[in-house]
């Protein structure tokens, strides 16, 4: 959450900062900022709202700053208002922050910044940190021979907290100084020229030689080079990578919204995914490899008794099908927590446990901060009990590649979406991919069913090629009846019981209609006094062995007067019987269908929210990366 930028070079620095704040904006978008360093000053301007509102100040404005840093706001501590807008400045107006994170101890660190005089002119935890730069550098001007990084450097030890920040001083025109602690920052290389930003889209644009800063380090970046420290002042040798991706991912390529791009990007995401996962030559005549290359440890799969998995939001709903496949395919009991819970409240330890982190950015600090958990209180035990965590990620470089040495590369490409669509899919096939893997190991499943499984995924492309050509159209005419209509229920069971509960999520969030996903046959227990005629009823009905059942839960709902819609296949005849408005997906295994059946599900949110003049790729009060508590 929130976007940082920076920019030191030979170059214009504002026009660099404002490209990268419009690649960042979809990790906060309730102010937005820019500080230049300008003949011997700062020139800062902020603005409350979107980035347009900053762009709007800007304009007919003309500035040759060669440093400068920028910022995007999704507002933590302080109302999204222009005076808690980033950057932040020290009293005498010389130092400019950025921050994205959280300071924990902020409070007592105004307390004592007030106590001696400090004015404070927002509400926010970042300003502490320009008044504490402000103290330390006059006294690191004394001894250091680098002062500005020096202060920074004694400031960030008295943090507390998540914090990435970028600091400027008008008196130190050639330096910006960027510092790391459990939150996300990558510099990027040029000739003569540096960049700083919380993601690499903004950095794509200019070089693709990069370094993620890890934490506990501070980069001091001047136009001859970047120098990196540890917080205990060591100087650390690091080169920078290459990265490998294209520009045109990042741009919408005619698509009216990113959302819409991403969601027709999924046939090729399967195809990626196949293409990484599955061992094309594997027959089931092969009772030694894997058809899958993950490589994990062997060791892992010998006396496996417990799969765990934390992940947040759509990527809970993702592990939830996860939990399905692992239980069905390859037998081992698996259970699924919130992060957000399970950091807080663990479950007792199991022996031979593999625990699984699922988040498509690889920053969500309560994932992050499970996995941290669960690798501590492993640490030490004996063997049986010892700590095998594997993410599972579409940014394998993130926070999350580096707490974890066992990582699936979801290979979705960047999504630029706030609803994660995707990356979703990209999640869904790492877990086919891995339960498969699971089964062979364990020998629970034929070779037989293993090679019906592996055709199985390599026809899902094709259809859901087919539901985007035959269906979107349908479903945009469809979002028309539903505009002004304020509840959804969503229904599903087994398998596509998390489908309804990730097509909830998504209307949801993009739409602001409430939704409610369910399994169908809990509605007879309470939520089924919420329907009539007002609500419309969405179910998931794959013929399978919850097929029948599903469509009687479906009359049940009718029989409340609500309007039925069903994903189901075509030819369905008693599918067709039962709902009022069809939206056929292709005959599929069920145990595949998640894949399919979700396809419709993000098409009608996405529509209604399109048909409600809402900004789909920037939901209010939403970021796409919850880099917070
Ligand atoms: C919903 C959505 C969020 C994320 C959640 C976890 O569309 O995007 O619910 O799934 O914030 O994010 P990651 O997967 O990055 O950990």
């Amino acid at each position: 959450m929130c976007g940082i930028v920076g920019y030191i070079g030979t170059k214009e620095a504002s026009g660099i900062l404002l490209e990268g704040l419009r690649k960042l904006e979809y990790r906060g978008y309730d102010s937005a900022g820019i500080a230049t360093v300008l003949e011997g000053e700062i020139h800062c301007v902020r603005a409350k709202g979107k980035l347009h509102n900053l762009e709007e100040k800007l304009v007919g404005e003309t500035n040759p700053a060669r440093l400068g840093i920028a910022h995007t706001r999704w507002a933590t501590h302080g109302k999204p208002e222009e005076y808690n807008a980033h950057p932040h400045m020290d009293m005498a107006k010389r130092i400019a922050v950025i921050q994205n994170g959280i300071i924990e101890n902020y409070r007592e660190l105004r307390e004592e910044l007030k106590s001696r005089g400090c004015e404070f002119r927002s509400d926010t935890d970042t300003e502490v940190i320009p008044h504490l730069i402000a103290e330390e550098l006059s006294k690191a001007e004394q001894v250091a021979e680098e002062p500005l990084i020096e202060a920074v450097r004694q400031v960030v030890r008295k943090l507390r907290g998540a914090f990435a920040i970028a600091v400027i001083c008008a008196d130190y025109p050639d330096e910006l100084i960027v510092a790391r602690q459990q939150a996300p920052v990558v510099l990027g290389f040029g000739e003569g020229e540096f960049y700083c930003a919380s993601d690499t889209p903004a950095l794509i644009p200019y070089t693709r030689a990069i370094l993620n800063l890890e934490n506990g380090e501070l980069a001091r970046m001047t136009p001859l080079g970047v120098e990196i420290y540890s917080f205990g002042g060591q100087r650390l040798k690091k080169a920078p990578r290459t990265l490998d991706v294209n520009p045109v991912m990042v741009e919408k390529q005619g698509f009216k919204h990113y959302m819409l791009k991403e969601i027709y990007e999924q046939p090729g995401v399967v195809r990626s995914c196949l293409e990484a996962y599955v061992n094309s030559a594997w027959t089931s005549a092969d009772h030694k490899n894997s058809p899958i290359r993950f490589d994990l440890p062997q060791s892992w799969y010998r006396n496996l008794q417990h799969v765990q998995i934390v992940a947040c939001g759509t990527s809970w709903h993702a592990g939830l099908v996860g939990k399905y496949l692992l239980e069905q395919l390859a037998d081992v009991p698996t259970t699924i927590h919130y992060a957000s819970e399970f950091r807080y409240a663990p479950a007792p330890l199991v022996p031979h446990t593999l625990t699984i982190g699922v988040t498509q950015s690889g920053e969500t600090a309560d994932t992050l901060a499970a996995l941290e958990m669960e690798k501590a209180r492993r640490d030490n035990k004996s063997e049986e009990f010892e700590a095998r965590l594997l993410g599972i990620t579409n940014r394998p470089e993130s926070s999350l590649g580096q707490l974890v040495s066992n990582i699936i590369d979801t290979h979705a490409g960047i999504e630029i979406g706030v609803a994660a669509t995707k990356t979703f899919v990209a999640q869904l096939m790492a877990f086919y991919a891995l339960a498969i893997d699971i089964a062979f190991h364990r020998q629970t499943i034929a070779a037989q069913q293993i090679e019906a499984l592996l055709t199985g995924l390599s026809q899902l492309p094709a259809q859901i090629e087919l539901i985007l050509e035959s269906q979107e159209r349908y479903i945009e005419e469809l979002a028309h009846d539903f505009a002004e209509t304020q509840d959804f229920i969503f229904l599903g069971r087994g398998i596509n019981f998390p489908i309804a509960l990730e097509g909830a999520l998504k209307l949801k969030e993009i739409s602001y209609i409430h939704a409610e996903g369910y399994p169908a046959g809990e509605m007879k227990h309470g939520p089924i006094a919420l329907l009539d005629a007002k609500v419309p009823v969405v179910a998931i009905a794959m013929p399978g062995p919850v097929f029948e059942k599903v469509l009687s839960n479906a009359q049940e709902a009718r029989a409340r007067d609500a309007r039925l819609i069903g994903v189901t296949p075509m030819d369905e005849q008693d599918a067709a019987d039962t709902f009022d408005t069809l939206i056929p997906v292709p005959h599929i295994d069920e145990i595949l269908s998640p894949i399919l059946t979700v396809i419709p599900l993000q098409l009608l949110a996405y529509h209604i929210a399109a048909r409600r003049g809402l900004d789909v790729d920037q939901p209010r009060n939403l970021a796409k990366s919850v880099t917070v508590e």
